[in-house]
């Protein structure tokens, strides 16, 4: 049984009617094919439609929030950007915005983010072979940060098969850290994430809750069907206990992930009753919480699904052959 699926069941009617579309949605082949259609046409996008896709995202997010406040005209003359993201040739998107020479308010550093061991708190002869020792952008102190990595199909050839199935969490960990390590106190952190109801998503918003000021955000307008949605954390208070607390963990969790507990870590046995404990406790104490946050999120996956042309096709189908 599912601890949390049971929990929102009983307290959230967005969740169990966005389940029930899912159910009907997810298990006919129109969706199948819509989907696969989809991931093509994202990893074949144009940069017309890349910048189109993303300039949506960001201006229903800045209508929505008000986190990027990038209100005053004069505001770009003395931004700074310092970004990281995959190069071209580990499968990487194409880069939209100018940076270096030809705008040196934009660095780019093109790296694998989930390598940087140091930064992730091994020791230098821990280093696996395919790892850096770099820690990029060190002393920066930054007021806003993206955190919208996630895993492209485009890199599957280029990653270790045998860290395969923690890619998302040692992307995650990367990410958390790397950020938290370099926020302005009182800053604004935005996170893409999946599935509000997955354990380690719900632990994430558990977590900025005790140092932020937590709000999410979902676009009506692009991937509404999906469980993607934002994490939107103001007022990013990285000197708390709480935050350095977490940059441990994360720490900890991108250790396991890439190179195993090693042998003098604690045994494993308990560890999902240990994780039970856990989910249960933060149900306790920011459930009621949760799901307030997230019921809009919710709202808005089912009426995008029940929109969907290929939803409508295959439900009419069914009722037609019942
Ligand atoms: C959803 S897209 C972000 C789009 C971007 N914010 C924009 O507006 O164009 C996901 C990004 O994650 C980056 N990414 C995925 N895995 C990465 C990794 N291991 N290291 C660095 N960047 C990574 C990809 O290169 C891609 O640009």
């Amino acid at each position: 049984m599912n601890v949390i699926h049971e929990y929102l069941r009983g307290r959230s009617e967005a969740f169990v009617k966005l389940e029930e579309v899912r159910r009907l949605g997810w298990s006919n082949p129109h969706g199948d094919t819509h989907f696969q259609q989809q991931r093509k046409r994202a990893d074949t996008a144009t940069a017309d439609e890349r910048r189109l896709f993303f300039n949506m995202i960001g201006e229903e997010m800045q209508a929505a929030t008000s986190a990027i406040r990038i209100q005053e005209e004069d505001l770009w003359s003395w931004m700074l950007v310092h970004a990281m993201t995959l190069p071209k040739q580990l499968g990487g998107h194409p880069l939209l915005i100018s940076h270096g020479n030809r705008n040196p308010q934009v660095n780019v550093r093109f790296l694998d983010i989930t390598k940087l061991g140091l930064e992730y708190g091994l020791r230098l002869e821990e280093l696996e072979p395919d790892m850096s020792a770099e820690q990029p952008y060190p002393n920066l102190q930054c007021d806003l940060v993206f955190c919208d990595g996630q895993i492209l199909r485009t890199n599957e050839a280029h990653r270790d098969p045998n860290r395969e199935k923690h890619a998302a969490t040692r992307l995650t960990c990367s990410q958390l850290i790397l950020a938290m390590n370099r926020m302005k106190q009182g800053g604004t952190l935005i996170m893409l994430l999946h599935k509000a109801e997955a354990w380690n998503t719900l632990e994430l918003l558990a977590t900025f809750a005790e140092f932020s000021d937590l709000q999410v955000f979902k676009p009506f307008k692009k991937h509404a069907t999906r469980s993607s949605f934002y994490l939107v954390a103001r007022n990013v208070q990285p000197g708390f206990a709480a935050a350095r607390l977490a940059v441990e963990k994360g720490k900890l969790s991108w250790r396991h992930a890439s190179i195993g507990p090693g042998p003098s870590a604690s045994p494993a046995e308990n560890a999902d009753s240990k994780e039970q404990e856990a989910v249960s406790r933060v149900l306790e104490t920011f459930g009621e919480q949760f799901v307030q946050l997230l019921n809009p999120i919710w709202d808005i996956q089912r009426a995008a699904i029940e929109r969907a042309p290929w939803f409508k096709a295959s439900t009419i189908k069914s009722e037609l052959s019942t």
